[in-house]
């Protein structure tokens, strides 16, 4: 029994722009450059983008194939389109797994926004302003080794995100994303060009696009594959969720191209912005989720009008990271509010505190906690590689296969509406390519 009347997005246009909305986030500017950096460049950001076109994009369109048919929550749309091909239930665990995985990432996705939000203050306070490498590194050790900041600004990130979604105005942040993404294009632009007068560009450019492929191995292969589903929401439940919204008269796949080019163009546009900066200070590529906090305020604060373009950055960063946090809350709290006698409001503030408790753990890692570790991982990292490299993957997996294998091909077919040769196409890769390339990245990973 639902107690929404399912809704349904008011155009083509307005779902890209929740969908773009939930995909471009920190994953795209904060991760995308880290993990680059730590997995030694060019031929990581390779896979990576074989990844996004042969296995994310695929299941982007399945996911919301599946939720379109479904009409419902992760979980119940799962069970649904199971029972309508005459399987069983149980592949409503697929729905369950996504749900669960949405709840664990918000849950350390909400302390970065929080650090997003403390250096947005940063700027207007002029924190950066004349700071080298030295200084700024300071700063920003300074904040992880302080608890109790790093929990005020988790609490704010949360508080909003919550408010958000307790009060059912996603949608009206659609149009938001029309203004957000263009401008963190520009914005990214004016880096790229600061980063062309530190000399050390065509560093950065042979850093990012000129593979050593001995920098490959099991590990990196697989954190491309959890990236690419991390960056595109996927194998969360969030893009089932986003596609029973939709009308029938969508073009899936041209809809899904554009969201992913759209991701992939900003995730690239990060690693030019930063790598210069990084090469030219001399600082740690290595240096994990601190990389971006490091390099960028070093930018600003030593550009002509860095304030305010600093001050402008980690705004729309903030936003980016807003847009994502609450499509990660939706899933779990559409869930409780059809499946619990709980109300929308109440759903969302169950669900919300649920993962900001999380997140108290997660970020006492960074200090306090930071001796206390399961598998040599800290806290942080746990829900990190948990849900990047375990869950979104085989989450993923479970959906593509269901649709692949299990699901009527004629239902596929006309879903998609593809020609014969376009079809033969799509089976390819969905019955193939993708959950054989999954499976073997992960167990040659193990
Ligand atoms: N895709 C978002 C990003 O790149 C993060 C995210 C992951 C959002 C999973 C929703 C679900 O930042
Ligand atoms: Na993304």
């Amino acid at each position: 029994m639902s107690k929404t009347n399912h809704a349904q997005w008011s155009s083509r246009f307005s779902f890209i722009l929740a969908a773009t909305g939930s995909a471009v986030g920190l994953g795209n500017i904060w991760k995308f450059p880290y993990m680059t950096g730590e997995s030694g460049g060019a031929a990581f950001v390779l896979v990576y983008l074989l990844c996004i076109a042969l296995i994310g994009l695929p299941i982007l369109v399945t996911e919301w194939m599946l939720g379109r048919r479904g009409q419902s929550n992760p979980v119940n749309t799962m069970a649904t389109v199971a029972e309508q091909a005459g399987k069983s239930r149980a592949w409503l665990l697929v729905g369950v797994a996504g749900v669960l995985g949405a709840f664990f990432i918000l849950s350390f996705y909400s302390v970065i926004g929080g650090w997003s939000l403390y250096y947005t203050l940063g700027s207007v306070t002029g924190d950066f302003s004349g700071q080298d490498a030295d200084g700024i590194g300071a700063l920003f050790n300074g904040m992880l080794a302080n608890p109790g900041l790093l929990l005020l600004w988790h609490s704010i990130f949360m508080l909003l995100v919550i408010g958000i979604v307790a009060r059912g105005v996603t949608k009206g942040l659609e149009g938001a994303v029309n203004v957000l993404m263009p401008a963190l294009a520009l914005l990214l632009v004016i880096l790229i060009g600061y980063g062309m007068t530190t000399g050390h560009f065509g560093q950065a450019v042979e850093f990012l696009f000129s593979p050593d492929w001995s920098k490959l191995n099991g590990e990196t292969v697989l954190a491309a594959l959890g990236h690419a589903f991390f960056t595109l929401s996927l194998g969360m439940g969030i893009m089932l969720a986003y596609g029973s919204y939709l009308g029938k008269e969508v073009n899936l796949i041209k809809t899904a191209r554009t969201v992913v080019i759209m991701d992939t163009v900003i995730a690239l546009g990060a690693g030019l912005a930063i790598f210069p900066i990084v090469f030219a200070n001399d600082l740690d590529l290595a240096s994990g989720p601190s990389l971006i906090f490091v390099t960028l305020p070093l930018a600003f604060g030593n550009m002509g009008g860095g304030t305010i373009l600093g001050l402008m950055f980690f705004l729309l960063l903030t936003f980016a990271a807003l847009t994502s946090a609450i499509s990660l809350l939706e899933p779990v709290t559409e869930f409780l509010e059809e499946r619990t006698p709980l109300s929308r409001a109440a759903s969302a503030v169950v669900a919300g505190i649920g993962a900001w408790a999380l997140g108290i753990a997660a970020l006492l890692s960074f200090n306090d906690w930071s001796s206390l570790t399961l598998f040599g991982l800290g806290i942080f990292d746990l829900l990190d590689k948990l849900t990047s490299k375990f869950m979104l993957p085989l989450t993923g997996l479970g959906a593509i296969i269901f649709a692949a294998w299990v699901l009527d091909k004629d239902v596929v077919r006309e879903e998609l509406g593809l020609g014969a040769n376009g079809f033969k196409l799509w089976n390819l890769v969905t019955r193939f390519v993708a959950p054989i390339g999954v499976l073997v990245v992960f167990f040659a990973s193990l």
